[in-house]
């Protein structure tokens, strides 16, 4: 069997012999047909549902996950949001942890709800004690490891083998993992999603979710509620999401480099508390990441020591090459303060952490010049001497 970054590389299937490397973009609602019958029964017969390109990113995505069925969305959050309103209906209920990205917990806190569902959150760390929160009504598991914000590892195989026995489907948000440092699907979970517009689009420059399965009467589900929604993926995101895809394994290799040297140099700040990053032996989920991941992504968090008055807005303000804006996963260092969004409720996150919490993304730029940057920064946090 090729390397996985091989086969990534060679996924072009029925367009093998045609001209281009890429394949072209159509930018097309109308697909004209010669017949009554090609009009009525040919596949796809409506732009919505995706043309070439949107098949060759299939391709790649199912080769990427090892799954036999992928689903295409127009953003991260709506893949989230297409999985699990796929498996939880009127009356059903779901558990999410608690360090769910937000808006995936507030489409399950708010809008299933609205829907006549019900959700429960749970921690991250709870591995085979899940088993104690299923009830009778619940449809889906939902999982995301790292988590959002606190970088909880989840035990993904305890709470899958849980679900198995149960008859309950898994979802897996693996766009921490890139779909290269974790293999959801092969540690049991039944749906994995990604937001594409993290490292496989890996320029900030376009948004795209996959939802992706191997299980055949899931697929069946999750088909026909992306019909019932009108999701969809516009060919040029689709285009920029394949095309990212090729360079995804040499991109994330170099964004886990600087990411584990930048950590490391963090952990050693007299600034800094504490280095959320599971790849670092000092942290408590360490050994479930050792055992499950094949290597860490450039995104992880920070938990400053406590700062003087004005210090964040002096910090924030000495950066330059980290800027301060959502998202992650492109070239481009990003560094956020977090406080505002988290809005975690369960057990192994408390409130005694005694500063700020930061999120931090290591983009593809020389790691010593983020250090240098990191160090003014630090002394202007702590103000004029
Ligand atoms: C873990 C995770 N899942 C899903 C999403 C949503 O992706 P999008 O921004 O494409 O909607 C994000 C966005 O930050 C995310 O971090």
């Amino acid at each position: 069997m090729k390397r996985p970054e091989t086969r990534i590389i060679h996924t072009r299937g029925a367009r093998l012999g045609s001209v281009t490397v890429n394949p072209p973009v159509e930018r097309a609602s109308t697909v004209l047909f010669r017949t009554e019958e090609a009009l009525y029964e040919s596949k796809p017969g409506y732009g919505r549902m995706g043309l070439g390109v949107h098949r060759e990113l299939e391709a790649a995505l199912g080769e990427l996950e090892g799954a036999r069925h992928v689903r295409l969305a127009s953003n991260g959050l709506q893949a989230c949001a297409l999985a699990i309103a796929s498996c939880v209906d009127a009356g059903g209920h779901i558990l999410i942890p608690d360090s769910a990205y937000g808006p995936t917990a507030r489409f399950c806190e708010r809008r299933l709800t609205h829907m006549g569902a019900s959700c429960t959150r749970y921690d991250p760390r709870i591995g085979a004690g899940i088993a104690d929160l299923i009830r009778p009504e619940t449809q889906a598991i939902f999982m995301e490891s790292p988590g959002s914000l606190t970088f909880e590892v989840s035990d993904l195989p305890a709470i899958t083998a849980i679900a198995r026995e149960r008859g309950i489907p898994t979802i897996a948000d693996n766009t921490w993992g890139a779909g290269y440092f974790l293999k959801p699907l092969e540690l049991g979970a039944d749906i994995v999603v990604h937001a594409m517009t993290k490292y496989i689009v890996g320029h900030a420059d376009a948004f795209g979710g996959a939802v992706i399965t191997s299980d055949e009467r899931l697929y069946n589900r999750i088909c026909a509620t992306s019909e019932d929604f009108g999701i969809g993926l516009a060919p040029d995101d689709a285009y920029l999401a394949l095309r990212g895809l090729r360079t995804l394994h040499t991109r994330l290799k170099a964004h886990e480099a600087g990411a584990l040297e930048l950590a490391n140099w963090l952990a050693e700040r007299p600034e800094v508390a504490e280095v959320l990053h599971p790849a670092l032996p000092s942290s408590p989920d360490h050994a479930i990441w050792k055992r499950d991941f094949s290597g860490s992504s450039g995104l992880f968090g920070l938990v400053l020591n406590a700062i003087p008055e004005g210090g964040m807005d002096r910090f924030l303000g000495a950066l330059h090459l980290f800027g301060m804006g959502f998202s992650w996963g492109g070239y481009e260092s990003l560094l956020i303060p977090c406080d505002h969004q988290l809005t975690r409720s369960k057990g192994s996150w408390t409130d005694t952490r005694p500063g700020p919490l930061l999120r931090i993304h290591v983009g593809l730029e020389a790691v010593s010049d983020l250090k240098a940057e990191l160090d003014t920064a630090f002394a202007a946090l702590k103000g004029p001497a």
